[in-house]
């Protein structure tokens, strides 16, 4: 039995990946300091960035910090289970390698039913992205293996419906009134969030901001074996042409890769088609509109397109 096989290996401090709506998760129990060190040596990821804890309830969220404020409580209600990372003060027993010793800790409850069922069995599971550091994630059980081979034991739930990594948001106070800051976008934007809180009669000062101690939103992120190129469409169609001229100097198989019109097809196809378009192609040459660049509900493809490239055309 795959699931019982998972949960006892997990309690035995070994990693196993795991299926949520996102991307696939490398998930070891937080209560297991053997699971979460080899959670960094699979994954070759440094210690000092922090691993999100997934939770099967708003109860047990709740129970992992010292300030679930009513902000917390109102996305919890909405968007859990769901792709929405929320961040909170850790309490002081939770292992410090999981936060890479910052005093918050990120929460978040997985919409897949086999992780739920398998999260019924701990207080919370620690997992990133199941891919080596800084490469593509994965958002099928075969992405999983094919950067890990039989080393780690996967639980296959199908693919990704979201297809990119949840939104991070943190609670802040501004004086006497709170302010939510998406760290990560994702799934759920920041006028989604506010239009959530507004509804529940919270209204909220929202916007975006690089997370001021994680250092997870490095420039280079989510990159495939070969080069992405962003190519930034101008209404000149004579500079797009001189630019794609001086890409087929230096490259000769050039894929590229179209997106089409609604972002949220876009991201639950957008790491697998770096993984497909990598083999016999040299780079991956990707045109995005003005629109995609603007736009709000674009706002988490380009995020991650733009880390995954390796320069502009
Ligand atoms: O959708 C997701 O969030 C996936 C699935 C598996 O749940 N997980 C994921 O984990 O993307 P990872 O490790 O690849 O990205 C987690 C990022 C960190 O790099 C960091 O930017 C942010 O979340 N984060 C985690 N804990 C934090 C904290 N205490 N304070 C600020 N940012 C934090
Ligand atoms: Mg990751």
């Amino acid at each position: 039995m795959p699931l019982s096989e998972a949960k006892q290996r997990l309690k035995e401090g070994d990693v196993v990946a795991i299926p949520t709506e996102t991307v696939y998760g490398l998930a070891a129990d937080i209560e297991n300091e053997k699971g979460i060190k080899r959670v960094f040596e699979v994954k070759e990821r440094p210690f000092f960035d922090p691993l999100i804890v997934h939770v099967d309830s708003i109860e047990k969220a709740k129970s992992l910090t010292t300030d679930w404020t009513e902000i917390h409580a109102a996305l919890a209600l909405k968007c859990w289970p769901g792709p929405l990372t929320l961040i909170a003060p850790k309490i002081h027993t939770l292992n410090p390698l999981i936060t890479s010793g910052l005093t918050d800790v990120g929460l978040r409850c997985p919409r897949h039913q086999l992780t739920l069922e398998l999260l019924k069995d701990f207080h919370g599971l620690a997992a990133p992205s199941a891919n080596k550091f800084g490469k593509t994630s994965p958002t099928s059980a075969e992405h999983v293996r094919a950067e890990f081979g039989d080393s780690v034991l996967i639980l296959d739930g199908g693919p990704c419906d979201v297809g990119i990594e949840s939104t991070v948001a943190a609670v802040t106070r501004a004086g006497s009134r709170w302010k939510l800051v998406v760290y990560r976008p994702g799934f759920y934007t920041a006028a989604t969030l506010h239009d959530i809180l507004e509804d529940q009669g919270l209204p909220t000062e929202t916007g975006y901001a690089e997370s001021p101690v994680a250092p997870g939103q490095l420039e280079h992120h989510y990159m495939p074996s070969i080069p992405v190129i962003v190519g930034e469409k101008i209404p000149q169609e004579e500079v797009i042409e001189s630019s794609q001229k001086k890409l087929k100097k230096t490259f000769s198989k050039i894929a590229h890769l179209e997106l089409g019109n609604d972002p949220v097809l876009e991201a639950r196809m957008f790491y697998q088609q770096l993984r497909d378009l990598s083999p016999g192609h040299d780079a991956i040459l990707v045109m995005v509109n003005e629109k995609q660049r603007k736009d709000e509900n674009w706002r988490a493809l380009m995020n991650r397109l733009y880390k995954a490239a390796s320069f502009r055309a």
